[in-house]
């Protein structure tokens, strides 16, 4: 499968040779009339994401971007063929950023990527993570020879010689007052292995300490209509010192695209089942850390907000960008839908201000109590 290099904007037609069964979402409805040995086919959707400057790294990111885990692992049952469908999606839609992870299904995601990467002849950049290998995950295990191993799996996954962006793992908070762990980051960029390095934290205080370290050029962090507290003091210190933000669990795990109800069942396998109360790693990765039945009555009040023709989750990520210290948010698909759905989000208008107040109303009235102090 490969498609010819276009600009993603491109709107008229685009070299695809094919096989189509697997793809066929990712090449759209005009595209079914062209099926058998198509050359070429229109693209009627193709989107038209907006794009910034992912802090000092030299990268324009795109606003909307991909989130790999799922493809990986832990969200239940997935099927490689339909996460290439969606990672095709991506860069139809003008996604140029992926964030991935080498534990997510253990290199899985990444060879997915990689595989995206052979089929596409659009520039894709890769931030990848490492750390959460090791068992058990302490702050010694952040050393030369582990960090070193883990970023030649990435390599070796993602079919590269050098990575584009490594993130630390959401390491304990005591490797940010452990200067000699950035300092190995730095030797790998001095060896070639990797561009960048940045840092995915849990903490708003891990953010800040981080950003202290000069190379530190990027910091993903949750932030979603559900987590406010990053907006404050770490965006103004961001925004100071040209940090790249990647907001993730932009969704809240799905709740805040507002399909999720009572009855939403979650596989074994889904963290949104085992994860709930934090069981296997932090709780605020699983619904942003709030409390199930709560999170549910605040995105019903969320609902009456969203103007008609919008999705919710489209208006959750717009939220998100009308934050200039972010430089994209990571929403996770799974299905070329998903994909599409979320992208369009960076052609909405500016919320109202009404909007934005009013979802500050509700995460003040409902969820600060609840996470404001955690994370
Ligand atoms: N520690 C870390 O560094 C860390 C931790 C968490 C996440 N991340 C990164 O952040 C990314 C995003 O976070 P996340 O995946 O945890 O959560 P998320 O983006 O808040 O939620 C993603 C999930 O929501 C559902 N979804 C997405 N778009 C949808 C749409 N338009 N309509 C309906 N449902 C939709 C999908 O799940 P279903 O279809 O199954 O409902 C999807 O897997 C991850 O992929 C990963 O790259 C990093």
């Amino acid at each position: 499968m490969g498609f010819g290099g276009t600009e993603p904007s491109a709107s008229l037609e685009r070299l695809c040779d094919g096989p189509h069964d697997v793809y066929a979402d990712a090449c759209g409805p005009a595209h079914a009339s062209f099926k058998k040995g198509c050359q070429w086919h229109l693209v009627l959707d193709n989107g038209s994401v907006n794009y910034r400057s992912l802090g000092r790294t030299g990268y324009q990111v795109s606003e909307i971007s991909f989130g790999a885990w799922a493809i990986g692992g832990a969200w239940g049952t997935v099927d490689d063929a339909e996460s290439m469908s969606a990672l095709h999606q991506a860069v139809d839609s003008g996604i140029n950023f992926i964030d991935t992870a080498d534990v997510y299904g253990m290199g899985r995601s990444e060879r997915l990527i990689a595989q995206l990467k052979r089929d596409r002849k659009e520039e894709i950049v890769v931030a990848t993570k490492a750390g959460r290998r090791l068992s058990p995950h302490t702050v010694e295990g952040y050393n030369e020879a582990n960090l070193t191993a883990f970023i030649e799996d990435s390599l070796r996954n993602l079919e590269v010689d050098c990575l584009d962006l490594v993130q630390l793992h959401c390491p304990p908070t005591a490797v940010y007052y452990r200067p000699e762990v950035f300092g190995v980051l730095d030797r790998l960029v001095e060896a070639g292995k990797l561009r960048n390095y940045g840092v995915s934290v849990e903490k708003v205080e891990e953010a800040l300490k981080a950003i202290e370290f000069p190379n530190v050029k990027t910091v993903q962090i949750i932030f979603n209509c559900f987590r406010l507290r990053p907006s404050q003091l770490f965006f103004e210190q961001a925004l100071r010192k040209n940090i790249g933000i990647l907001a993730r669990v932009p969704l809240a795990s799905g709740l805040l695209t507002g399909k999720i109800n009572a009855e939403s069942q979650f596989e074994d396998g889904d963290h949104r089942k085992f994860n709930r109360q934090g069981e296997r790693f932090d709780q605020g990765e699983t619904f942003s850390g709030v409390d199930f039945e709560t999170a549910l009555a605040a995105v019903e009040e969320l609902r009456s907000l969203v103007p008609s023709g919008v999705s919710m989750a489209q208006f959750a990520l717009r939220w998100i960008l009308m934050h200039p210290a972010v430089s994209c948010a990571i929403p996770g698909g799974k299905r070329p839908s998903q994909v599409k759905d979320n992208c369009a989000a960076s052609e909405l208008p500016p919320l109202t201000d009404s909007a934005m107040a009013a979802i500050t109303k509700l995460y003040d009235e409902r969820i600060r109590p609840l996470v404001h102090q955690r994370w």
